[in-house]
């Protein structure tokens, strides 16, 4: 059945899927980067308290442009911290005293999981002929590649 998008609505459903797979480790990685946000200490506070504050807002505008593009394309997206911690691959860290290495090494890794899932996602939508899901995809591809290369670039 076709959208009023235009695009077919079956075809669309695992995008749907993937994005949702997608919010809901958003929705857990901008609670964690809040977490690393409080508790970071040392020499190198001030700096990574300030970085980890623009990485969490960059995860709330990515978290209301992903629901957003599941309304557009016609499904619903999970709005419950509950369904969020059932779906999420990422992992939460509790609440201690984070160095500046655990730091880097948490969010590198978030960030290249985040990186694959987008090609995952763009791959999706690619077999649905979804191009604005696409479009979404590779702009946090190449802003996931960026960050990495600066944590690379930080960690030298
Ligand atoms: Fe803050």
């Amino acid at each position: 059945m076709s959208t009023t998008i235009g695009l077919d609505s079956k075809k669309l459903e695992p995008v749907a899927a993937g994005l949702n797979q997608y919010l809901a480790d958003l929705g857990v990685l901008y609670i964690k980067i809040h977490n690393l946000h409080w508790n970071v200490e040392g020499p190198q506070f001030f700096q990574l308290h300030e970085k980890l504050e623009e990485f969490y807002d960059q995860t709330a505008e990515q978290l209301d442009d992903v629901a957003e593009r599941i309304l557009t394309i016609g499904f619903r997206p999970a709005a419950s911290l509950k369904e969020y911690l059932n779906v999420a691959k990422i992992k939460e860290l509790d609440s201690k005293p984070f160095g500046r290495d655990e730091v880097l090494k948490e969010v590198t890794q978030d960030f290249t999981y985040m990186l694959a899932e987008s090609r995952k996602v763009l791959s999706q939508a690619e077999e649905a002929d979804d191009q604005g899901t696409v479009d979404l995809m590779a702009g946090f591809i190449s802003g996931y590649e960026k960050t990495l290369w600066m944590l690379r670039a930080f960690n030298s």
